[in-house]
């Protein structure tokens, strides 16, 4: 317990040992739905190349706090920075542009088209008509599903459907990737895969955060981690600080 910084402020949240700006710095960010405070002072920042997890117990606010970083939920109070610039009344369609790209919890691919359909959609947003097949292959090699442009997404297994949920998430060219929970109902075959992928999104420049539960997967990532708890931080630090943190532990009732 005592290796983890605990969240006191917008101090904690800073990454340790990084002098460049954040990347996304969100201060003090509450999101009231009605009664209920699905963000009750969240600070945190990501830095500028990581790959940050977000761990924390059903209803923490994770999948808010996604939704107000890319503009889908405002902010009830508090701010959003990104790279400097304050983004929390900018547009969701704004934020895309600046390089901010997300696949949402439960968001999967249309399974009665094909690949190449699916690629297409997002794809088409940015890119001339032209480039739409060098880039699906592009990002098929991305996601080892070279070659699959004419399966039927419901052909594809439910690891590879998820796969390319990211890579349409990918369409875009984002610099910060946000992934609600990729690796839901994978196998633990297709879970490794996952985090082979996320590694090399980040090694070609790709920032992520990610929300996952399965800590094989964020053992695998072996990332800076952060527990959100009644919306706001609870505990950040390694992996292996989390993993150990007695305090953790005992909110997620020992399932780590
Ligand atoms: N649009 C909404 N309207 C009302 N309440 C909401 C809305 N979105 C989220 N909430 C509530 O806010 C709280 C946080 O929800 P959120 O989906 O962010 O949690 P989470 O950490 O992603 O949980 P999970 O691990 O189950 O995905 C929950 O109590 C949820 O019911
Ligand atoms: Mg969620």
């Amino acid at each position: 317990m005592n290796a983890v910084p605990r969240a006191q402020g917008l101090a904690a949240a800073q990454p340790a040992g990084t002098a460049a700006p954040p990347i996304l710095d969100v201060r003090d960010v509450h999101k009231v739905f009605g009664g209920i405070r699905a963000l009750n002072g969240l600070s945190i920042a990501i830095a500028d190349g990581e790959i940050h997890c977000v761990l924390g117990p059903n209803g923490a606010g994770k999948s808010t706090f996604f939704k107000t970083l890319m503009g889908t939920d405002r902010p009830t109070s508090g701010t959003i920075h990104y790279r400097g610039s304050d983004i929390t009344r900018l547009p969701a369609f704004r934020r895309a542009r600046l390089g901010l790209s997300v696949k949402f919890q439960n968001i999967r691919a249309f399974s009665d088209l094909t690949v190449y359909q699916n690629l297409f959609v997002p794809l088409r947003r940015h890119h001339g008509v032209g480039e739409i097949p060098g880039r699906v292959a592009a990002l098929l090699a991305r996601i080892g599903l070279s070659g699959t442009e004419t399966r039927l997404v419901k052909e594809l297994s439910h690891g590879q459907q998820q796969w390319l949920a990211i890579a349409m998430a990918m369409a875009s060219d984002p610099t910060v990737l946000l992934l609600d929970e990729p690796t839901a109902g994978m196998s633990v075959e297709e879970t490794d895969k996952s985090a082979a992928i996320i590694r090399d999104l980040n090694a070609h420049g790709v920032t992520i955060v990610v929300i996952e539960h399965d800590m094989t997967f964020i053992r695998a990532l072996a990332a800076r981690t952060s527990v959100l708890h009644y919306g706001k931080l609870f505990a950040q630090g390694s992996f292996d600080e989390i993993a150990a943190d007695a305090d953790v532990r005992r909110i997620y009732l020992g399932s780590l």
